[in-house]
């Protein structure tokens, strides 16, 4: 009964065809051509496709809910999670096991227990693809020794408002950054024989309706912002699958937008891979069959109907779809099945490594984490302090977690169940990683801990210690956005008493991401820990101590409140279960053409407004100096070197920022690239980074093709998208691309 709400009150509908019998498959033996390994996986499609049956293959096109649920029995053979597709085994084909996601295994039986991520926003925060791939490869490793073989991880819708319930699954406001790491997240993935999901394509930027909310967006926009996040998340991790979204773009459901499917998937971004739904998002059998979609998820549960079954058997009777469309469908899976490894490498049971597991996670949220404020270098704390009192945010038992599908059930259960709301999405996880406990290793018998429901008393144990640290946490997921930006239950009441009795309060954030901070300047410090992980209470820890130096930089623009978004309200917003009720409906469209491309810190260029902390923004405990900035074209390549110094008195790490405005824009600045560099007291490292080609060009709607103007490009090279030091300019030619201009194969 999990997933029983999965997709909302109200929008949930029982299959009208019941699970048919699937029919058994011809018993003839086969000689397995296809598994020869010197052949190319193109090659083996084709030669399985060629032996089976037309029951084969629309046993391969959709996948069954993989857990009981509302009186159905569980598939025999699915491993309880996401989704399910029965081996067929007389081709020596394995099931496909589908688990959630994107932080870690998200097995819904909550049995075994497995290693959580932080946030995506966090590994985004990183701004580094390694770390993005250890996460993909620790994430997709735990996957495959619980039997897995196919992982719906890769989120990278763009983050175009604060309030989207799941932007903690995805990688913020920019596509360069946001696609670059999510296809290395993705990489890591499959490198585990794992295929992996980029999704949710495209434009799910709001849970609120989402079912058939439509997002409106004009090409060249669209283009050049969500669509490039994709576009560049798959040139880098080749995912095996693509999911589409449940949203409406431009009015036509995702999941039958020939469009977004046909044209720039698998024409324009020649993807080979396979497009599977998500799950409740099929509307058509023909027309989405048409339109691109390969195979419907759980639909026996989720949608009106399988539609992928009987009804698209009746599309094909009537000549309405030919049938070499169903053939690509399968050609397309077993491909993807074939390059990714999971027939000739099949997923196997094994032990998990919990420990070693756990360190991938910690090393994540260590370079996430983003110091947003640090007034008079009270950070870091000195391990000779007297006193310290910890407050609020459950900080003696656990981290938290956003909820909904991504959700992880850490090995040792949840260390703070019973909180609301009662079902889906819940519930409210959070990992056994106390920042209490770890703060104590470091001064035993000298913290205090209150748990910030008595705001005086709050107050009082603050007054009598050297620091106060308050964890405050704000509880988000999957199927509802936040009507506003504030902190719930009263917090922003108890961070002001808290920092009224104590001038060095330390206020540390577990949250889905940007809210509003009253309470900002009474403060010392603040660090953003997003939701954490499963080693998140050690990090933490680590990172107020100084035993690593912060280095995450924000993957989105920190707005001061809601008026300064492109959309001040979101009708319909909240979750009345967790005290949030919804205020009206929710709306049938969101307008993107308000901000098109311009996500973000564009944005806020463009409106010249000055957010409260910019994008590419976050501190350390030493500063860094940039000089000798050069940019020059040259064998179609724009680099950009500079060189960069620690100017403080301790070792750190730096992330400089390559921007660019492309010549006749004044408002459009743009990420081209950056390093990440770790860099010992006063030394000076030389650096040299390409800008990214797509970057440097602009989307004709009427020619349908790319163009890099021709002309002066400035460049700045940042501390964050508002903060420069050194600018300089250079000339490129003009050049025009098709919009096939890059070639993605796994
Ligand atoms: C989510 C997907 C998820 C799927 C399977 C949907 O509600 O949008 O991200 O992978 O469920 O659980």
């Amino acid at each position: 009964m999990a997933r029983a709400n999965h997709l909302g009150a109200g929008l949930f509908f029982v299959g009208s065809v019941a699970a048919m019998a699937w029919a058994t498959a011809s018993s003839a033996p086969v000689a397995r051509s296809w598994m020869n390994t010197s052949l190319s996986p193109d090659q083996r499609a084709t030669l399985v496709l060629k032996a089976m049956t037309q029951d084969e293959k629309f046993r391969l096109i959709r996948a069954d809910f993989g857990q009981p649920s509302q009186g159905r029995a569980m598939p025999p053979g699915a491993l309880t999670s996401a989704g399910y597709v029965p081996a067929l085994a007389r081709l020596g084909l394995p099931a496909l096991q589908e688990t959630d996601a994107g932080l870690g295994v998200a097995k819904a039986d909550k049995s075994g227990g497995a290693t959580s991520l932080p946030s995506g926003l966090a590994t985004a925060a990183s701004f580094d693809p390694q770390i993005a791939y250890a996460g993909g490869a620790m994430i997709g490793g735990e996957a495959r020794k619980k039997g897995f073989n196919v992982m719906l991880v890769g989120g990278v819708d763009l983050e175009r408002d604060p309030r989207n319930g799941r932007n903690f699954e995805y990688a913020g406001e920019d596509p360069l950054l946001a696609g670059t790491i999510a296809g290395n997240a993705v990489r890591g993935v499959q490198d585990q024989k794992v295929i992996a999901t980029v999704k949710h394509y495209a434009l799910n930027a709001l849970e609120t309706g989402r079912n058939t909310l439509s997002a409106q967006i004009d090409e060249p926009a669209a283009r050049e912002s969500d669509l490039l996040a994709f576009e560049i998340a798959i040139g880098i991790g080749h995912p095996g699958s693509v999911m589409c979204a449940y949203n409406r773009f431009n009015a036509v459901y995702a999941c039958e937008n020939d469009w977004l499917l046909n044209t720039v998937l698998k024409r324009d971004w020649d993807y080979p891979g396979y497009v599977m739904s998500d799950w409740g998002a099929v509307h058509s059998a023909g027309k989405s069959a048409l339109a691109g979609l390969d195979q419907e998820s759980a639909g026996e549960v989720f949608d009106p109907t399988v539609y992928f079954d009987q009804p698209l058997r009746a599309a094909i009777a009537s000549g309405a779809v030919p049938q070499s469309r169903v053939d690509d469908m399968v050609r397309r899976i077993l491909r993807s099945m074939f390059a990714v490894g999971v027939i000739d490498q099949p997923a196997k049971a094994a032990p998990i490594d919990f420990a070693a597991d756990g360190e991938v996670a910690l090393r994540a949220e260590e370079a996430g984490a983003v110091l947003l404020r640090n007034e008079h270098g009270l950070l870091p704390l000195s391990g000779s302090l007297k006193s310290i009192a910890l407050i609020g945010g459950h900080a003696d038992k656990g981290v938290l977690s956003g909820g909904g599908s991504s959700v992880v059930y850490p090995p040792a259960g949840n260390a703070v169940p019973g909180l609301p709301p009662d079902g889906w999405p819940g519930p409210r996880v959070y990992q056994p990683s106390a920042p209490l406990e770890a703060i104590s290793r470091r001064l035993p018998g000298k913290v205090q801990f209150n748990d910030g429901h008595d705001v005086a008393a709050a107050g009082q144990l603050a007054a009598h210690a050297d620091v106060a640290v308050v964890f405050v946490e704000q509880w988000d997921a999957e199927s509802f956005d936040r009507p506003n930006m504030m902190l719930p239950d009263n917090q922003d009441a108890l961070v002001a008493a808290v920092a009224k009795a104590n001038p060095h309060t330390i206020v540390v954030l577990e949250n889905n991401g940007p809210v509003n901070m009253p309470w900002l300047d009474q403060t010392s410090a603040v660090l953003e820990a997003w939701y954490p992980g499963a080693r998140g209470g050690e990090a933490i820890t680590r990172l107020l101590f100084g035993e690593v130096a912060p280095s995450g930089r924000l993957p989105l623009t920190w707005p001061k409140d809601e008026s300064q978004l492109p959309r001040p309200q979101i009708p319909g917003a909240g979750l009345a279960s967790i005290g949030v009720p919804p205020q009206g409906q929710p709306a049938d469209t969101v307008d993107y053409r308000i901000e098109g491309a311009d996500v973000g810190y564009r944005w806020f260029q463009r409106q010249n407004i000055e957010p409260l902390f910019p994008f590419g923004y976050g501190l350390t405990y030493t500063n860094f100096g940039y000089s000798k900035l050069q940019a020059k074209w040259e064998n179609g390549k724009l680099t950009v070197a500079f060189d960069v110094t620690n100017r403080g008195a301790r070792d750190g790490i730096d992330v400089p920022q390559v921007y660019l405005t492309l010549p006749g824009e004044k408002q459009s600045r743009r990420l081209a690239g950056w390093s990440r560099i770790t860099l010992k007291k006063v030394a000076t490292h030389h650096v040299e980074i390409i800008a990214d080609p797509r970057i440097l060009a602009e989307f004709d709607a009427t020619e349908k093709n790319w163009r890099r103007p021709g002309g002066s490009y400035h460049i700045q090279l940042g501390h964050s998208a508002t903060s420069f030091e050194g600018d300089t300019s250079v000339d490129l030619p003009a050049a025009t691309f098709s919009a096939r201009r890059s070639h993605a194969s796994p």
